[in-house]
């Protein structure tokens, strides 16, 4: 059994560095050894061993400064006021892969044990370690002599927590692919990706292919996925789903479209024009996307955040000017027209806790539902702890949940005002209620997703609302969702 195992998701587990400027610092779980002087400068932690005990100790550990380089797991023992050291274990550990060092050790009597992890030359080099694990035969001294919490266990995932019950997921902007520490926590964790700004009107509409085209056919609409493809190759190389953000928006979305010849300067094209402009689109976009990722996107924010916050009624916007009130239902028409057979087609909005909105957008709702071109429903979420409560917010949901549309919680965060411990506890509940309100309707929910995986990338980075930290530490917020029965 499990006598001891390091948990280096909350802090450093009583390690510390071995070697005057050797420093530990904590990552998503695991700790970093940097500063180290001297092969033997390492990571090191007491342990109380019996005498006699087959011990079965691992650790994995990975660097990325060299192709190769020689690691050991070893003991430093005292007796007498006397240290002597042991070489446990010994690997070849190439660069960026993780690698376990494992043995079985029976110590003998000695008054001290410090168990360690150093290299064999490379000196300087740094390098990470997780998941030490120190096993005992069952019923052996050693065994019976540890509480039943080891405490300590592998950070749970959110995509397995949740998997029975809908897929949990997360917007990443495209300059994150890049970062190999992202995509590994990404990967971990979330089983669908919604490009933050990468599919947007102004992301994927060609505005000066679109003007040439103008030129013989005032509804042409020219698409490109140049800016989108990073994160749909992530996506597609690693087995994930993509849900689609955005086909119709007021925002991020190029002025040149709703103008003849897509000249600005020019007056607004005619309803005619522009719903050959948004049939166009549309169909450009779902082409492209299944001519080089067939499969990859199971569902789209067909149009968004159509409903104004004073008004409640169809936010005046250049849809509106150029296409009329119906421009939503005819979005919907076309997303459904060209969308490949299963997916799933929503109305996506935020401020849905706000009673007035709330109304609007349930107007909304109803009078597309006849067309049955409508699959679902999305909420944004950008809340903070204190607004809105609870109530408003499972008032939402339920109003929603009577029209028989499936739901997403689409873009969630919780702000908090400061960094501290308490906000962050405050922000944890908040997340948890949010989850355990969701689970209530897990058969109709077909998905959650955060806007963001860290603080610092978040688009409200001032108030840190999202699950992991600058560090891409797990904060009390993703243990709350990780654990939505707990206390
Ligand atoms: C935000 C992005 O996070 C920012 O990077 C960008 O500058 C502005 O848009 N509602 C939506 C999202 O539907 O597309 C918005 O995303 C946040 C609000």
């Amino acid at each position: 059994m499990t006598v001891y195992q390091s948990n280096f998701s909350v802090g450093m587990d009583g390690w510390y560095g071995r070697g005057d400027a050797v420093t530990l610092t904590p990552g998503l779980n695991w700790l970093k050894v940097e500063g180290r002087k001297s092969s033997w400068h390492s990571p090191g932690r007491d342990f109380d061993l019996t005498e006699g005990c087959p011990y079965q100790i691992s650790v994995q550990v990975r660097q990325d400064e060299m192709d190769s380089a020689e690691m050991m797991l070893s003991v430093a023992h005292t007796l007498d006021g006397k240290e002597t050291y042991e070489n446990l274990a010994r690997a070849q550990v190439k660069r960026d892969a993780w690698t376990t060092l494992q043995c079985t050790y029976t110590p003998g009597y000695y008054e001290k044990f410090v168990l360690y992890v150093e290299t064999v030359g490379a000196p300087e080099m740094s390098f990470e370690f997780r998941l030490f694990r120190l096993e005992a035969p069952e019923g052996s001294e050693a065994a019976q002599a540890v509480s039943q919490d080891t405490g300590a266990q592998e950070l749970p995932s959110l995509k397995q927590v949740y998997a029975d019950a809908f897929d949990f997921g997360c917007a990443l902007p495209g300059y994150a692919v890049n970062r190999k520490e992202v995509r590994e926590l990404f990967l971990e964790q979330f089983s669908i990706l919604t490009a933050e700004n990468e599919m947007k009107p102004d992301a994927l509409l060609d505005v000066n292919a679109s003007r040439k085209l103008a030129q013989e056919d005032e509804t042409a609409a020219a698409v490109r996925l140049d800016r989108a493809r990073p994160l749909m190759d992530f996506a597609k190389a690693n087995g994930l789903k993509v849900h689609g953000h955005v086909l119709v928006w007021h925002s991020q979305t190029p002025e040149a479209f709703f103008h003849e010849g897509y000249d600005t300067a020019r007056p607004l094209v005619t309803r005619e024009v522009m719903l050959g402009r948004m049939e166009n689109y549309i169909r450009g976009v779902f082409e492209a996307v299944e001519e080089m990722y067939p499969g990859l996107i199971v569902s789209w924010d067909v149009v968004n955040e159509a409903i104004d916050d004073g008004t409640n009624r169809l936010r005046d916007s250049n849809w509106l000017k150029t296409v009329g009130e119906d421009f939503v239902a005819r979005a919907f028409e076309y997303a459904r027209k060209y969308a490949p057979e299963g997916t799933l087609l929503y109305y996506n909005d935020y401020n849905t806790a706000v009673p007035g909105k709330l109304k609007g957008i349930l107007d909304l709702l109803q009078g597309l539902l006849p067309e049955g071109n409508i699959d679902g429903y999305g909420f944004q979420m950008h809340h903070t702890v204190g607004y809105p409560s609870m109530g408003l917010i499972t008032s939402a949901v339920e109003k929603v949940a009577a029209l028989g549309l499936k739901m997403r919680v689409s873009e969630l965060d919780v702000g908090i005002d400061a960094n501290t411990e308490a906000d962050l506890r405050r922000q944890a509940d908040k997340y948890r209620e949010i989850m355990r309100l969701v689970l209530r309707f897990r058969d109709a929910f077909e998905a959650v997703q955060v806007w963001g995986v860290s603080d610092p990338m978040s688009w409200r980075s001032g108030t840190f609302p999202l699950l992991f930290d600058a560090g891409l530490n797990p904060k009390p917020a993703f243990f709350a969702v990780a654990d939505p029965a707990g206390a």
